[in-house]
């Protein structure tokens, strides 16, 4: 994804870029792009970069379908909080957000002997919010982007677009436990928390009564 054919792989992979109103969050998507692929040279192509090496595009898409998706529903979340709620949200600011949020992977995941790996450690998450830092993105964006990750570990939202971000991410992950570890699961993996196993443990206390009227 090098020089002018990075800037025409994102036009065609992400059209809905040119809906962003401020000329200066485009050039921060596009800038940031530019700074993964100029870190990391070997990806040539966005469509071919998987959601996580271990998730095989065959069976849960790629990691563009992911960006295409949650800007679709952002656009959705965002009128719907203004009028139920008259919550107002910065549609700029979520689009910009959804589109560099996981740029960071195309330095995340390395081939090494011929096989995808991601680099240990690496949270592209908290990466991607320091690449829009130091573009000099908004500081929303880039908190955003920094704690959006559902799927893996947790950094805790501190505003209500970051809150809702975070939940955006897993909405749009057909990552399901009908085939193996499902977005939750691999969510509690990453932070070393188990399954509280709720159901299994809880006594309904309109049983508890029931029984001692009998
Ligand atoms: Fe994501």
């Amino acid at each position: 994804m090098r020089g002018p054919s990075l800037a025409a792989q994102l036009e065609r992979a992400f059209p809905g870029i040119a809906s962003i109103r401020q000329p200066s969050l485009r050039k921060l998507v596009a800038d940031l792009w530019q700074y993964v692929a100029d870190v990391n040279p070997q990806w040539l192509e966005i469509e071919a970069i998987p959601l996580f090496p271990s998730l095989p595009i065959e069976t849960y898409g790629n990691l563009a379908n992911h960006i295409r998706a949650m800007a679709r529903v952002a656009e959705t979340v965002v009128p719907v909080y203004a009028e139920l709620w008259s919550i107002e949200l910065s549609l700029d600011d979520f689009l910009a957000a959804v589109y560099v949020h996981d740029a960071a992977k195309v330095i995340e995941f390395v081939k090494k002997d011929g096989e995808l790996a991601a680099i240990p450690g690496f949270n592209h998450a908290l990466e991607a919010g320091r690449i829009v830092r130091d573009l000099g993105g908004p500081e929303a964006i880039a908190h955003m982007v920094e704690c959006h990750s559902f799927a893996g570990a947790l950094t805790m939202p501190r505003t209500r677009a970051a809150q809702l971000f975070l939940f955006l991410d897993p909405l749009c992950l057909p990552v399901f436990p009908e085939q193996g570890k499902g977005a939750v699961e691999r969510h509690l993996d990453s932070n070393g928390w188990q399954d509280p196993r709720t159901k299994e443990k809880y006594r309904s206390p309109l049983e508890t009564s029931a029984r001692q009227r009998r």
